[in-house]
């Protein structure tokens, strides 16, 4: 049997991994700026992650939600500590788009409505209706194409206000675009969305799959403005790697049995990855250098010649050149032996680098960075 050929592929092999570096099978080592798309939040094979993961797996590795699960409510309780939202609940599953399939679900069940809003340049999966609230008509194929989705511009106040009414179940917005070119949504705007959707009983689904777990400087991104939408969701950092995912729900929003299930959601191990994620966020302070060092970036990037645009905050960041950015990256992964993200339609670099980066590697990427982008103005 041949593996489905749907993901094109860097000439590539990876075997090892440590903090924010990889080797590839002839021993090549590469700096990882891209976490394997945000997923690798406190560093490749961290010793505690493996020391907790190793135990829980000479321990019990997985039994179905049929039984108690003390290391769920442990991992609710550290998130809700972390997050600030200490008196929302938690459900768990396996992946991104299960997550949004789960919060637009749930925002059904809970007003009885079915038109969504989301926004141009939006990405939030590709299954169901996280598909159809994704801004990328070719990844949809016509069975996925019925759903009640208007996209509006981000940031467009008189837009937002003149589409949202009590027809409406859901807005669901990203914490930071990320897919689209790292996009993010100013303070006033997610303001201007709260205060609608508590007006019209709308739910505000608030997409931290991407932009949350410290990333941005914050443990979510949408904590720089304030507001406390009724769902939020999470995945990629929230494992380093283990597929785990999370909805974290207004206590207004009630549960009943039977309402969202899952079969591998919150087994043993990924509540053992999440868990100690979260550890290690806390005691090495990874939001703070995240923020720190992300900050850095974002002002050194912003004074080199042949950038157009630096969008972003914290550790999540999109580097818009004037030159081909397809190139500037080609160069960065082949000459420079750094990993970098992308974002095609806005000719954007994409950073997304582990949480515990320090000075050190930031400032190997800029001084690599600086180079190319010198040899492109020569070469023009
Ligand atoms: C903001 C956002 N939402 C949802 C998803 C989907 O996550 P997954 O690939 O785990 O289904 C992604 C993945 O890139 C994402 O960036």
């Amino acid at each position: 049997m041949n593996l489905f050929d749907v993901y094109p592929l860097f000439d590539i092999t990876p075997v090892k991994a440590e903090g924010a570096f990889i080797w590839d099978e002839k021993g090549i080592k590469y700096l990882d700026l891209y976490g394997g798309h945000a997923v690798i939040s406190i560093g490749h094979s961290h010793p505690h992650y493996v020391k907790k993961l190793t135990e829980q797996l000479n321990q019990i590795a997985f039994y179905s939600n049929a039984v108690k699960m003390p290391l769920q409510n442990l991992l609710a309780e550290q998130l809700g500590k972390l997050s600030g939202y200490t008196d929302y609940n938690l459900f768990l599953c396996n992946s991104g788009t299960e997550a949004n399939e789960n919060a637009l679900k749930l925002a059904s069940f809970h007003n009885g409505r079915k038109r969504v809003i989301a926004f141009t340049d939006s990405f939030h999966g590709r299954t169901s209706l996280s598909l159809g609230a994704t801004d990328d008509a070719k990844l949809s194929a016509n069975i996925n194409k019925d759903h009640e989705v208007i996209f509006l511009p981000m940031n467009d106040e008189a837009a937002f206000k003149n589409a949202i009414n009590e027809t409406v179940c859901a807005v669901i917005i990203e914490g930071i675009q990320g897919v689209g070119g790292i996009n993010v949504p100013s303070n006033e705007f997610l303001k201007t969305i709260e205060s609608e959707c508590n007006k019209l009983g709308v739910v505000l689904i608030l997409d931290e799959i991407q932009s949350g777990y410290g990333r941005s400087g914050k443990f979510f991104a949408h904590q720089y403005s304030g507001i406390k939408p009724h769902i939020i969701t999470t995945a990629k950092g929230m494992g380093n790697g283990f597929p785990v995912a999370g909805v974290l729900i207004h206590p207004d929003i009630k549960a009943k049995h039977g309402m969202l299930g899952t079969t591998f959601g919150g087994n043993y191990l990924a509540c053992a990855a999440s868990l100690s994620v979260l550890e290690v966020i806390e005691s090495e302070n990874l939001i703070s250098n995240a923020l720190q060092i992300g900050n850095f970036i974002l002002s050194e990037v912003s004074k080199m010649d042949g950038v157009k645009n630096v969008r972003g905050l914290g550790l999540m960041i999109g580097i818009e050149t004037a030159g081909d950015a397809t190139l500037i990256r080609k160069k960065l992964l082949q000459d420079e032996k750094i990993f970098t993200g992308f974002s095609s339609g806005k000719n954007t670099i994409r950073l997304l680098p582990p949480l515990n980066i320090g000075m050190n590697e930031a400032k190997l990427f800029l001084n690599a960075l600086n180079k190319i982008l010198q040899e492109q103005l020569i070469a023009n």
